[in-house]
């Protein structure tokens, strides 16, 4: 028996791994977290699977589930949307099923950061302008930002911010940004990226707050960061004519790196 936790995407039931996909056919067990997993990724589960949100339930309710299924020898499917690598409390799960001795494994998914980018038709790190790009959030009645890691801190550094769990504070974080980047650095917010009804506005750091105003809840990245403006980059050295790929070989003179 294996616990198979799986990354469902960041909502587009077509952007679920292959083999997520097929981990999910295989498993007579599923438990997914709640509705930001598509019906059309629980559809793949067999027939006559114990289907179970797990919204509402704590911590030990959802391990008893899994230890339940281990005595059964079935497998679980085990599913958090976008990647199990940012924000999916699968840390603590994991853990528990260490202590245990149930065995697991971990299929990664399409973070909701990437899926974002996509509908923006957006590259984060542009040559010249942003080559790193910050997953952070401001912090929660549940998760304190450990000291350090502060949107100044981060800031500073002039690179791609992609703050999530965090629209509820936009006019707060803009105003903070404001005072590194500039008021006029463009912004993006993406709201439930790949749904049918996603949503996009783009402004400054002075301007998004008052276009987005109160019309996006809960699922929504904001996108921060002299690359979001998409215009006043260099081309990339990868491409160019005199630069000597190890696959593609450049003129007699070209510069090797
Ligand atoms: C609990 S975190 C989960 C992150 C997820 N593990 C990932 O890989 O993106 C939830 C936050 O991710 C962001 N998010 C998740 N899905 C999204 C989507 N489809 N569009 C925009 N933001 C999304 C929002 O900032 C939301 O508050």
């Amino acid at each position: 028996m294996t616990v198979h936790f799986i990354g469902a995407g960041p909502g587009a039931a077509d952007l679920l791994t292959l083999r997520g996909r097929d981990l999910i056919a295989a498993c007579p067990v599923c438990l997914y977290a709640g509705s930001l997993i598509p019906e059309a990724v629980l559809a793949h589960c067999p027939p006559g699977a114990r289907v179970v949100n797990t919204a509402p339930m704590d911590l030990d309710a959802i391990i008893a589930e899994i230890a339940a299924a281990h005595a059964a020898g079935q497998d679980v499917a085990r599913l958090h949307s976008g990647d199990l690598s940012v924000w999916s409390a699968m840390g603590e799960q994991l853990r528990r099923l260490r202590d245990l001795g149930i065995p697991y494994t971990v299929t990664p998914g399409v973070p909701s950061f990437a899926a974002a980018a996509a509908a923006l038709g957006a590259e984060l790190t542009l040559p010249g302008v942003a080559q790193s790009v910050v997953l952070t959030r401001t912090g929660g009645r549940a998760s304190p930002m450990p000291e350090g890691e502060r949107l100044a801190a981060f800031a500073a550094t002039g690179a791609t911010l992609a703050i999530h769990l965090s629209i509820h504070r936009l006019d707060a974080v803009a105003a903070e940004l404001a005072g590194h980047y500039g008021a006029d650095c463009p912004v993006a917010v993406v709201w439930r990226a790949s749904w049918p009804d996603q949503r996009i506005v783009r402004g400054t750091l002075a301007t998004i707050a008052a276009e987005v105003g109160e019309t996006m809840e809960r699922t929504a990245l904001i996108l921060v960061g002299p690359a979001l403006a998409q215009e006043g980059f260099d081309e990339s050295r990868l491409y160019a004519p005199d630069y000597d790929r190890r696959f593609r070989a450049g003129r007699a003179d070209a510069v090797k790196e």
